[in-house]
Formats: structure tokens, C-alpha cells, sequence
């Protein structure tokens, strides 16, 4: 299967679709062609069938994830509809997001309850999330970046027609030096990005995180496996080491799916009595 990801994901326009749910859309479409299962089960690459089954789960992504794909409308029309349950209804339309439409009432008030409300936010790699802002309870500048053009485009959108205070921008966080240009914020959220942005060794994460001028950074990851089985070990390891090595303390959040790594880049001990 792992090849068969792969292969799926050659697209650009599909390549920032988590593994697990390009998973779940081959189980779909093979469960409906019992032919194109045989022919994948019995891993023959280079026969019609596997391409037809390629062919088909790539259309599937293409329509269900429109937000990175070309196809548009479904968030424009969404959008143009202005209507009570308009952060729902976008919020629904992207894996990341519609997983925490339970979690979104109280995931920010967890998280500012260690930061204290900030009056600046950045939120990095931020895919549909800004949609999200009614839920922060905030009045914050919000500042938010993605990879191309077009999202952020509509996240200004999003941010005129709802009046927040926001600005979307692109940003490609391969080069996290540009995160320097960037205004200073108290909360930088960097949500499910680093594991989709690394694949190998973990030096960029460390270079966003030391660069980006922010006093907390909240770093999250996927809880679950490749399959949607929830892992054994949901923490990141190589951050908890990273942190303690460049002397960031930090606080975790653990939700269901998705775990928070709560960051303070200003130096102090959180359970240090004040000096008077
Ligand atoms: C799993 S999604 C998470 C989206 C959002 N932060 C959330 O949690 O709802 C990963 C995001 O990283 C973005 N991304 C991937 N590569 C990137 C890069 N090089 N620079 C900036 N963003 C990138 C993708 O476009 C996508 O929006």
C-alpha cells in the first residue's frame, strides 16, 4: 500500500494529503471495483487495471479535498452563501479541519489558558484553520500562511466578508530565514505542519521554531497511524529532546487525534515563585 500512496501522491496538487487519508480513499474505491482489488492485492504494478485504480482514487482526492486541488467551488460557493453555519460548513470541507470540529470549542482555551490571550497570532502552513477564528473568542490580529497563491486568496476572502482582522500571505516554510520578515506575535500555531513539511531528520523544524518571532509557538502532530489505528506512543520525542537542547519549556496538550505541544520561547520556569 505504501507504494501505491506514493505513486497517488506523484501529483503535486495532492501531495500535502496525509498518507492516512489517501488510505482510506483506496479501501473506498477498491471495495466498490472487487477487479482493480485483485489486480492491487496482487501487486501487479504495470497491468491497465492498477493505473485504472490509481487513475480513479486521484479523482476521488481531487473532488473531496478541494482545497489544495484546483477544484475551487465547493469553498467559493460555500463562501458566496454567507450564511449562520459558514466556519462549519468550510471547516467541513478539509480533513484536518472537520476532524477537530469538536475539538475547535475548547482546543483554544486550553491553549490560551498556558499563553494568556494573545493580541497577535500566526498561523503557519494554516491550510483552512483560519476559518476557525470565531472559536478563538479574540479579538487578535490574525496573520496566516500557506504554500500558494490561491488559498490565501481566499482566506482574505474569508477574513472581508466575516470582518476579522486578518491577512493571508503565501509562504513557502522551506526557507524559514523569510520567517524573520514576518511581523512578532504572541501565539504562532504551526498545526500539523512539521510532520508534513520533514521527511527526513527534523533541522527545518528546528530552524522554524528558533526563527519565527513568536514568545509561544503551538506545534501539533497527528495521533494516529497510517490506517486510523491511534498510536502507542503519541509524542514527538525528537521535539521534546529538541526543545530541552535549545532550552524552550513546554507544555502538552493531549486531544483525541491530534497532540499540542504548547511552547515558551521566552525563557522562564513555569513553576518558579515570582521575585519580588
Ligand atoms: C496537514 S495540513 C495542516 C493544515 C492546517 N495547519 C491544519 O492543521 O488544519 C499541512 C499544511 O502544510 C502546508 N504545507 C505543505 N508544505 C508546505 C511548505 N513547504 N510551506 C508552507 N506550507 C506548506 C499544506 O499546504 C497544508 O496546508
Amino acid at each position: 500500500m505504501k507504494t501505491l500512496i506514493k505513486k497517488i501522491k506523484q501529483k503535486k496538487e495532492l501531495q500535502t494529503i496525509g498518507d492516512a487519508y489517501v488510505l482510506s480513499t483506496i479501501k473506498k474505491i477498491l471495495a466498490q471495483n472487487p477487479k482493480l482489488k485483485k489486480v492491487v492485492e496482487e501487486k501487479r504494478t504495470r497491468s491497465k487495471e492498477y493505473k485504472e485504480a490509481i487513475k480513479k482514487v486521484r479523482e476521488k482526492l481531487r473532488t473531496e479535498y478541494g482545497m489544495f486541488s484546483e477544484n475551487l467551488s465547493a469553498r467559493e460557493q460555500i463562501l458566496n452563501k454567507k450564511n449562520k453555519n459558514l466556519a462549519k460548513e468550510l471547516l467541513s470541507l478539509h480533513p484536518s479541519t472537520k476532524e477537530r470540529l469538536e475539538m475547535y470549542p475548547h482546543i483554544y482555551k486550553k491553549i490560551f489558558a498556558i499563553t494568556g490571550k494573545p493580541k497577535k497570532i500566526l498561523d503557519l502552513g494554516c491550510g483552512m484553520n483560519p476559518i476557525s477564528y470565531p472559536y478563538m473568542k479574540t479579538k487578535a490580529k490574525y496573520y496566516a500562511s500557506e504554500l500558494n497563491k490561491k488559498d490565501c486568496e481566499f482566506l482574505n476572502k474569508y477574513f472581508k466578508i466575516t470582518g476579522i482582522n486578518g491577512k493571508a500571505f503565501p509562504l513557502d516554510l522551506k526557507k524559514p530565514l523569510l520567517l524573520k520578515k514576518i511581523p512578532a506575535v504572541d501565539v504562532c500555531f504551526l498545526f500539523k505542519v512539521l510532520d508534513t513539511i520533514e521527511k527526513k531528520g527534523h533541522k527545518l523544524a528546528e530552524e522554524i521554531i528558533k526563527n519565527v518571532k513568536a514568545k509561544w509557538v503551538v506545534a501539533s502532530f497527528a495521533t494516529q497511524k497510517l490506517g486510523g489505528r491511534p498510536m502507542q506512543y503519541p509524542y514527538r520525542g525528537w521535539l521534546e529532546r529538541m526543545l530541552e537542547r535549545i532550552g524552550y519549556e513546554y507544555k502538552i496538550i493531549k486531544e483525541i487525534n491530534e497532540i499540542f505541544y504548547v511552547i515558551r520561547k521566552e525563557v522562564k520556569l513555569w513553576d518558579a515563585t515570582p521575585k519580588k
